[in-house]
């Protein structure tokens, strides 16, 4: 039976091309995105594409516990790939409190909801800016991380820590991958 990929924020730029990439390797997967940061043109274009017309498209906001625990009812999740997120650095530093709630937030409903059913598989999509200021460039997956520079920086450390203790606490039932 084929694997089911959750892909939040895919409608947008990574996970359009992330979802294009998950049809074409044989995975079934569901969009879900609330349009935020993106119109519908990568989703028609990821139809196109792939050809696959019936891809599915949930427009909600990870924010919303029961809209998320709704998606995983309706669909069977294995795996999720988490994009949904505010991305911009300098608008971070000016909005903090906006990319704290958006960024934590839709990510501790995916994890708690994961959590609920059972376990699934969680890929973060992460951020090089948890290396903060390294001391040596190119840095590499050994690299410590420093602090980050921004708010918008300190929710992906912030969502690394939160996954990598959900992962622990649930004794292999979610499985955990940070992208960075
Ligand atoms: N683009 C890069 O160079 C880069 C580099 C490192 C990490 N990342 C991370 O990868 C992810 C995707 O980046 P991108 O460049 O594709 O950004 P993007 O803005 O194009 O995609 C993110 C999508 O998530 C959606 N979204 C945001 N908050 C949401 C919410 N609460 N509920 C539902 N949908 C929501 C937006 O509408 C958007 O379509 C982000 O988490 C970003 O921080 C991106």
């Amino acid at each position: 039976m084929k694997k089911t990929v959750l892909v939040s924020g895919g409608a947008g730029f990574i996970g359009s091309h992330v979802t294009v990439e998950l049809i074409e390797a044989g995975y079934d997967v569901v969009v879900a995105d609330n349009f935020s940061n993106c119109d519908r043109t990568c989703y028609e274009g990821v139809k196109k594409i792939t050809g696959r017309e019936d891809l599915p498209l949930v427009v909600m906001d990870f924010c919303d516990k029961k809209a998320v625990q709704d998606l995983f009812t309706k669909y069977h999740i294995d795996a999720v790939i988490h994009f949904a997120a505010y991305k911009a650095v300098g608008e971070s530093v000016d909005k903090p409190l906006m990319y704290y709630k958006n960024n934590l937030l839709s990510f501790m409903n995916v994890l708690e909801t994961a959590q609920e059913i059972g376990g699934c598989n969680v890929l973060f999509s992460s951020s090089a800016t948890v290396y903060g200021e390294p001391d040596a460039v190119p840095v590499t997956e050994d690299t410590p991380r420093k602090p980050a520079m921004s708010p918008y920086g300190n929710t992906k450390t912030m969502c690394e820590d939160i996954l990598r203790d959900t992962v622990k606490a649930n004794g292999g039932k979610i499985k955990g991958i940070l992208l960075r």
